[in-house]
């Protein structure tokens, strides 16, 4: 009996020192329970996960991520009645939520006017008078926010500036096997949330996703924070979501060394986003792929063109950072 509790020990420290394997949803609730960080799947792309209200537990995925401290992490939680306790909900936000989160599952986060004494780890908040918050619509993460008394911070589990990924092999290559990921399988979005300003009872889209104008339209007048102007969001600095090697976009024609990335019925490419050109497809492929090319013996990746339509502006979007040099 002892020898068999020393043996358990030993491999339950063996497996703490020398790798964070792929860990149950039981294990990750637990490790969020202890102030650890814990990589989960969402519907849009891995997120690093950690109790939103412990500066501790926070500080752990800035340090991961090395990101900076300036900028601010999205709320994650499974309804909209936690929210209450710590920002204000305006009818016109309720309405929003309701019908995103609740009726069409969408990935939309909205931020919000926190309130005064509210739990969340300043941290977290990088400082600001705002938060941002949403419902990620995985049943993974539904699981493991229903488990939990707290939101869990989470931005996605890249190092900074770097691809988001949306395999736990992609987190598991990104961030080493320091971090525990539970494995959802691919994220079906792939690209990251649409950020939404609601604080003045009007739309300012602060980042582009799966949702777009066009979806928000029906609920009042939609404006677009200006990216150029001060940085609401730092998703919205000009270098950001990046592979390391060069990368350029419409690009029809593949250069030497060059890895082409294709879209629609097109030439040799090495990968296709969507041969039948379907943006949610290309959207879903987007960052798996720019992962896989990121690699030897290709110097640098060329994109076709993608149709700045629909998800097809965030997708350019996203591109845009990536080819940016500075
Ligand atoms: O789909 C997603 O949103 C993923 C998954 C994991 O949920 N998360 C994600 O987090 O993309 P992250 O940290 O990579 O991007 C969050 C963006 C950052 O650009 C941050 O600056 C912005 O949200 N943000 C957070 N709080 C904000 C606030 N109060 N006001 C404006 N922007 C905010
Ligand atoms: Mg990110």
């Amino acid at each position: 009996m002892t020898k068999l509790t020393i043996r358990s020990i030993k491999t339950y420290v063996k497996m703490k020192i020398f790798e964070m394997p792929i860990v149950t949803r039981e294990i990750a609730i637990k490790y969020l329970i202890d102030h650890n960080v814990v990589a989960i799947p969402t519907e849009t792309v891995y997120g690093l996960a950690a109790d939103a209200t412990s500066d501790e537990a926070v500080a752990k995925i800035y340090s991961l991520k090395s990101r900076p401290q300036f900028n601010p992490l999205i709320m994650h939680v499974p309804f909209i009645d936690m929210v209450e306790e710590w920002a204000n909900i305006s009818e016109f936000a309720r309405e929003l939520m309701e019908e995103f989160w609740n009726k069409r599952g969408v990935s939309i986060s909205f931020v919000l006017e926190l309130k005064k004494n509210h739990p969340l780890s300043l941290l977290a908040l990088a400082g600001l008078s705002t938060v941002a918050v949403r419902r990620p619509n995985h049943p993974v993460a539904i699981d493991i926010l229903n488990s939990l008394p707290f939101p869990l911070a989470a931005p996605s589990a890249n190092r900074s500036n770097m691809l988001s990924t949306t395999t736990a092999n992609h987190v598991l290559n990104n961030l080493g096997k320091k971090v525990p990921v539970v494995d959802g399988g691919s994220c079906v979005v792939g690209l990251e949330s649409t950020i939404v300003d609601i604080t003045q009872d009007q739309m300012t889209i602060l980042r582009l996703g799966a949702v777009t104008d066009v979806d928000l339209e029906p609920f009042g007048k939609v404006s677009h924070a200006n990216i150029e102007g001060a940085i609401k969001a730092p998703g919205m600095m000009r270098r950001h979501y990046s592979p390391q090697r060069p990368l350029k976009m419409d690009v029809t024609q593949k250069q030497p060394g060059m890895a082409l990335l294709g879209f629609g019925s097109c030439c040799d490419a090495d990968l296709n986003l969507s041969v039948n050109g379907n943006l949610s497809e290309a959207a879903t492929n987007l960052f798996r792929y720019l992962h896989e090319l990121d690699r030897d013996p290709f110097s640098s990746i060329g994109v076709n063109a993608i149709p700045n339509t629909g998800i097809g502006k965030a997708i350019n979007d996203r591109l845009k950072r990536a080819s940016a040099l500075i």
